[in-house]
């Protein structure tokens, strides 16, 4: 075990915290692979929910380099799921003036995503998909969510630029898509997420101060 201080800990983990951000401006240079399996690595270690899967490789990573051919076939199967999403949501807020209002901005994303594939892909060095094992409880994409913060971190802390790409959760849908990846269908939930160097450096992120929004009881 390395002997760091309590201090020095927590000043490494509050600036890679502090300085997480979503990169959606990619460099077009390529990471190594060695680095990307680090990210992964960090996913690995996130926490699963043991009580819901029963096998050893409950986790698995797939990595589609943008040059592969992989890339425009899953951009494709995306395009055709997020236009059938965009009519399944679009008829169920139609009669609800409020819901389609809430779901205004969605309803454009998926509208955007059906008609030219989901934004960066393609562009960003890689897309990662990742796929927990689905048991009971239902629980395999809050899993997920853990998995891709770790990967986030850790991207963030090796100079990486990070984005999630959420709409390949609805992707555990498409048997294509599954197949295409090699993950047997209907046994797992999926996400995934955009990896490459970053071309911008945003500002820290800005949120409601603590107090704001903590009530102790
Ligand atoms: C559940 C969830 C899904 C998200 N999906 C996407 C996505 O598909 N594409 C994207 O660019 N950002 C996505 N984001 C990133 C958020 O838009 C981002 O975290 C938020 O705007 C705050 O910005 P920050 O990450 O730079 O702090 C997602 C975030 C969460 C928590």
């Amino acid at each position: 075990m390395t002997s760091f201080t309590i201090e020095e800990q927590n000043q490494a983990l509050d600036y890679i915290i502090e300085s997480r951000r979503t990169i959606r401006k990619f460099k077009s240079e390529s990471p190594p692979r060695a680095m990307v399996e680090k990210v992964l690595q960090a996913g690995l270690l996130a926490p699963f929910a043991r009580i819901s899967v029963d096998r050893e490789d409950f986790r698995r990573f797939f990595v589609i380099p943008r040059e592969s051919d992989v890339t425009s076939k899953a951009a494709n199967l995306i395009k055709r799921r997020s236009a059938v999403a965009y009519e399944q949501l679009e008829k169920r807020v139609q009669q609800d003036p409020i819901q389609r209002s809430r779901a205004e901005r969605y309803l454009g994303a998926l509208k955007m995503a059906s008609q030219e594939g989901p934004p960066n892909l393609g562009k960003a060095p890689y897309y990662v998909v990742v796929a927990e094992q689905r048991g009971i409880p239902e629980v395999a994409q809050l899993s997920l969510a853990h998995c891709l913060e770790n990967m986030w971190l850790k991207a963030t802390a090796l100079g990486l630029a990070f984005q999630l790409l959420s709409v390949t959760e609805r992707m555990s849908e498409d048997k294509e898509f599954c197949e295409l990846i090699g993950v047997p269908f209907g046994e797992f939930a999926l996400d995934g997420c955009l990896i490459g160097y970053p071309d911008v450096s945003p500002a820290p992120s800005r949120r409601s101060p603590l107090g704001d929004v903590t009530k102790w009881l």
